[in-house]
């Protein structure tokens, strides 16, 4: 959908911190909610780029995400965020792609091949280890995996928090969002994945804990307002109900 998603200008890398953009897509529905996309691009020490949840346009956009420097590494960074991949490895070839344990398997249950070169696990891999740390939250529902850029101080989620920011979403959205927990200023982890990890409340306050060690500046997240400070005093309010 091209209509506007109050994230303007769409698909054009904006600097968040050093060596760490964000670039904000248009809308996707799921399960008929439009739901504003972003992507995350972070280079490397050695020069090469990550890239977090790619967004559609890859033509309004591959130009300047090269000039940035070569793009090294796709990344599905959870079970349902997949959707414009193969777009980005039409375009860039010789990039690795990854994905979170589920990403094949509902796309090809959606008719679509996504072709991973290799899963997230629970640890990073040595391709980016030292430089971005990794944990895989995974309930019977959802699995995930999260990320933190050290050098920036960035932590990188995709849905464990949505934060929309009503005045920017379609009026008849604003009470199933409230109803979801997921509005600005206090988002949190939407009600259908938090219920989805009650059986898994352990393994969830372990990730939470480990995201909370890593001491996050700011928290960049893929649906509604990043959370730009605070990031620790952030991941504390949002996981309250599980810490
Ligand atoms: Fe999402």
């Amino acid at each position: 959908m091209n209509r506007p998603t109050g994230y303007e200008p769409l698909y054009a890398l904006k600097a968040v911190a050093p060596d760490v953009w964000i670039a904000d897509g248009g809308w996707i529905r799921f399960y008929g909610v439009p739901f504003p996309t972003r992507m995350t691009v972070i280079r490397l020490a050695g020069g090469g780029l990550w890239l977090h949840s790619p967004i559609g346009n890859v033509d309004g956009l591959a130009d300047a995400v090269a000039a940035l420097g070569p793009v090294r590494h796709l990344v599905a960074p959870n079970w349902i965020h997949y959707a414009w991949v193969p777009e980005w490895q039409a375009r860039f070839p010789q990039a690795t792609t990854w994905g979170c344990p589920g990403a094949a398997e509902r796309a090809a249950s959606r008719g679509m091949h996504l072709a991973l070169d290799h899963e997230l696990g629970d640890a990073p891999p040595g391709a980016w280890a030292g430089e971005i740390d990794q944990r895989l939250a995974r309930s019977g529902f959802h699995r995930e995996a999260v990320f933190f850029h050290r050098a920036s101080q960035t932590l990188v989620l995709t849905d464990l928090i949505m934060n929309f920011e009503p005045a920017k979403m379609p009026w008849w959205t604003r009470p199933l969002l409230r109803l979801g927990r997921a509005c600005d200023p206090d988002g949190r982890m939407p009600r259908d994945i938090a219920m989805g990890f009650l059986p898994q409340a352990e393994h969830l306050r372990d990730v939470v804990e480990a995201m909370i060690g890593w001491d996050p500046a700011r928290i960049v997240i893929a649906h509604g307002r990043c959370y730009d400070r605070d990031g620790t005093a952030e991941l504390r309010r949002a996981f309250r109900s599980v810490m």
